[in-house]
């Protein structure tokens, strides 16, 4: 593997420890995945935020680390914490945890990471350009930086993202080399997709099918940014898809063909889309919207449904810091808060332990929510928007 006289003194220790440790875990990287050479990246996004996956090891590893002298050399933001970092004892989060949430962040923040704690980095100030190499870690973040910008990036782990952020640089492997994004698998879509959720389910199911291979999708005639980002957070989560395709939509697959000639056919009529389902009935304790977090425009559409209701179960909107500004000064926030609701910023929860606050059964209308929140043993029902809406009022679901 070739080494720049650059990234060969990094490895040599002579930018200090914290930054050879990290061309460690790039060269090593490299090695395993047998890359030729490195190559610079434009950004990167660590996950691996929240003390509830983290624990004291994890705090301890990265105060041990930036005490070595990591910095990062590229615009670095933080996927969601474990809670909302100002809010988080009107929502009911302990002291204990909210101090060790906070000294993993200022341990973040001691490397110059920007404590943005949001999966959608790209819509608070990290924007990378199409055929940009970047390092992100976050799957969904992941997808649409590969699919819908046409940025290049593999799904990097916690501490390699971080390395990466160190060093500039990444392997230039998987996603990052041509060969890797052409699709060997159709999914025809025949199912309406109307809903931000039917975008889920399509996600969900070609996730289970197609593992982590490169989908290309035909019979989708529009798509916004919002129902993409749905799409392929919800592939990521039930397979581990990094990219995806959707004919004459996705830049990449606008400017050439993405599609290889020998391919197999998979169809996603209206039988697939209704396979995709929650629990049938029963109570619903927390119904919760923005995953990945909720754009502008989904507070504007969810606060609409809202106005004016009285809502019997807890309705959290989970987003990033910068969009909930702008939505508690578009006076959304204070529609949903009239309501019964609230905006819960720089968490989520999957990554929140939102069953200390009681929580058991949650309405959701994002397939990455159905997917994990079911795993971690909760009782989950997905639908539309409208029905997740109308179980917060009702503080019950019905199939
Ligand atoms: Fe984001 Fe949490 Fe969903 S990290 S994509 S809101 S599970």
């Amino acid at each position: 593997m070739m080494l720049t006289r650059e990234e060969q003194a990094m490895l040599d220790g002579e930018h200090g420890p914290g930054v050879q440790k990290a061309m460690e875990i790039i060269v090593a990287l490299a090695r395993i995945y047998r890359a030729e050479r490195l190559v610079p990246v434009a950004s990167v996004q660590v996950a691996g935020v929240s003390y509830k996956n983290l624990g004291d090891a994890g705090i301890q590893f990265l105060e041990e680390w930036a005490e070595q002298g990591a910095r990062v050399k590229v615009p670095t933001t933080l996927n969601p914490a474990g809670m909302d970092l100002d809010d988080w004892k009107e929502i009911g989060f302990s002291e204990e945890f909210a101090g060790k949430q906070l000294k993993v962040i200022r341990a973040f923040q001691r490397m110059g990471i920007m404590p943005t704690c949001t999966c959608t980095p790209y819509l608070a100030g990290n924007v990378p350009k199409y055929g940009d190499h970047i390092a992100w870690a976050e799957s969904s973040a992941v997808s649409y930086a590969n699919s819908v910008i046409g940025a290049r990036t593999n799904r990097e782990g916690g501490p390699s993202a971080i390395a990466s952020a160190v060093t500039g640089r990444t392997a230039a492997f998987g996603y990052h080399l041509d060969e890797n994004r052409i699709s060997e698998h159709e999914v025809r879509v025949t199912a309406a997709l109307d809903d931000y959720s039917d975008y889920g389910a399509l996600g969900y199911w070609t996730g289970k099918r197609l593992k982590n291979m490169v989908p290309y999708f035909t019979g989708i005639r529009t798509a916004t940014a919002d129902q993409l980002k749905q799409l392929g957070a919800s592939a990521a989560a039930s397979g581990a898809i990094a990219l995806y395709h959707v004919h004459g939509i996705t830049p990449e697959a606008r400017a050439k063909s993405m599609l290889a000639e020998d391919h197999e056919t998979l169809e996603f009529g209206e039988e697939e889309k209704k396979s995709v389902r929650g629990e049938l009935s029963g109570e619903v304790d927390l119904v919760v919207f923005g995953c990945p977090h909720a754009s502008l425009e989904e507070l504007k559409k969810i606060a609409s449904m809202v106005s004016g209701r009285k809502l019997k179960a807890e309705l959290w909107v989970t987003t990033s810091k910068p969009v909930k500004a702008l939505a508690e000064r578009a006076g959304l926030k204070k529609t949903i808060e009239e309501a019964g609701g609230r905006i819960v910023a720089d968490a989520c929860a999957v990554v929140a332990p939102v069953k200390s606050l009681g929580f058991k059964s949650i309405a959701v209308n994002s397939g990455k929510y159905l997917w994990y929140l079911t795993s971690q043993g909760y009782k989950v029902f997905f639908g539309d928007t409208e029905k997740c809406v109308q179980a917060a009022v009702t503080g019950r679901w019905e199939e």
